[in-house]
């Protein structure tokens, strides 16, 4: 059954794409978000789901659609915990950059933390350094654990990080022990995953958004990899906004039991602008696109790559008007 709904919820990820896509390069983030989001919202009635969501576009008093608390699908199939990131890479896509994705994650209900929209420390690796590390370490100590395990020089290393200037220190600290760096512009979902991909990243750190940080920890658990985090609440209103989703202590190392339960986890995601995963919507003569997503379930351990051509010409007329 989890199967037949990973499906459906692709194809929801695949109807957002095909609608956020056509803001690339416009310099209008917000419209590419809208887009995104009302696709997601109107597909959602059709999936034989009861679904409520935990991780969306954020508390209802912020969010006209997918804000916390609301309820999808139609209310007839299994009972699930939804995140949703209708287009991560709002920058991404405004101006027109690699690595933007629409994504959604599901589990039983119970079982996704209800992260709110504020920073997350993160530590992202793939299943070889899976449970072998820690958060607390400085990253010193990390990084020479990591080397010692995979039996790789540090200068043989890659870890990845969002170039941003709250991790001036550690990106120093990093350069200081010869790894070699990847800088990311956006997008820590992609980022943190992409060390469970057998690709040249070892590891993900730094700080990026507790939402993506749930959404990561999702896939990584279909891959075998592991993600740790820890809410880094600044304001005054971001520690209420912790307790509000039932945090007593914000402050706590965050385990992949805590992100993302014992249960199975369904990860979904396509592509908006091209990636090192998956490649961005294109249009195609003849009133069609495509898509490219990536399926994972955690319960069965596949991962399955999809290319879906869509030919719906209503969709794809008002595709084709936007490029125009
Ligand atoms: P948006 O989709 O909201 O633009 O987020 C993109 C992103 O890069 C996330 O992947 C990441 O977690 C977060 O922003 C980092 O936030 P900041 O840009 O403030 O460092």
């Amino acid at each position: 059954m989890e199967r037949h709904l990973a499906m459906e919820l692709v194809r929801i990820t695949e109807s957002a794409a095909l609608e956020s896509a056509r803001w690339t390069g416009r310099g209008d983030k917000n419209s590419a978000d809208d887009a995104a989001t009302r696709a997601i919202r109107s597909k959602f009635d059709s999936v034989a789901l009861d679904g409520t969501v935990v991780i969306g576009e954020g508390e209802m008093d912020e969010a006209p659609m997918l804000y916390i608390g609301e309820k999808v699908g139609n209310g007839r199939g299994p009972r699930m915990d939804v995140a949703v990131d209708p287009l991560e890479g709002t920058e991404t896509v405004a101006n027109g950059l690699d690595n933007a994705i629409s994504v959604i994650a599901a589990a039983p209900q119970g079982n996704l933390l209800h992260a709110p929209d504020i920073y997350m420390q993160k530590l992202a690796v793939g299943p070889k350094l899976a449970g072998q590390l820690s958060l607390d370490d400085p990253i010193e100590t990390t990084l020479h654990k990591a080397s010692r395990i995979l039996g790789r020089s540090l200068p043989e290393m890659t870890v990845s990080i969002l170039n941003r200037e709250r991790h001036r220190d550690l990106i120093a600290a990093l350069r200081q022990s010869g790894v070699r760096i990847k800088l990311l512009s956006h997008g820590d979902v992609m980022g943190a995953i992409e060390t469970a991909m057998d690709n040249e990243v070892d590891m993900y750190v730094g700080s990026g958004g507790a939402p993506e940080g749930v959404l990561a920890a999702a896939a990584l658990k279909c891959l075998g990899g592991e993600m740790q985090g820890r809410l880094l609440p600044e304001q005054e209103e971001d520690h209420l906004r912790c307790k509000r989703m039932g945090m007593d202590d914000p402050g706590k190392l965050l385990t992949m039991e805590d992100m993302v339960g014992s249960g199975s986890v369904i990860f979904v995601a396509t592509g908006v602008t091209s990636g090192d995963f998956l490649n961005g919507v294109r249009y195609l003569p003849g009133d069609k696109a495509e898509t490219h997503s990536v399926v994972m379930h955690s319960v069965t351990s596949t991962i399955s790559y999809l290319r879906t051509i869509h030919h719906d010409p209503k969709q794809i007329s008002t595709l084709q008007a936007a490029v125009i």
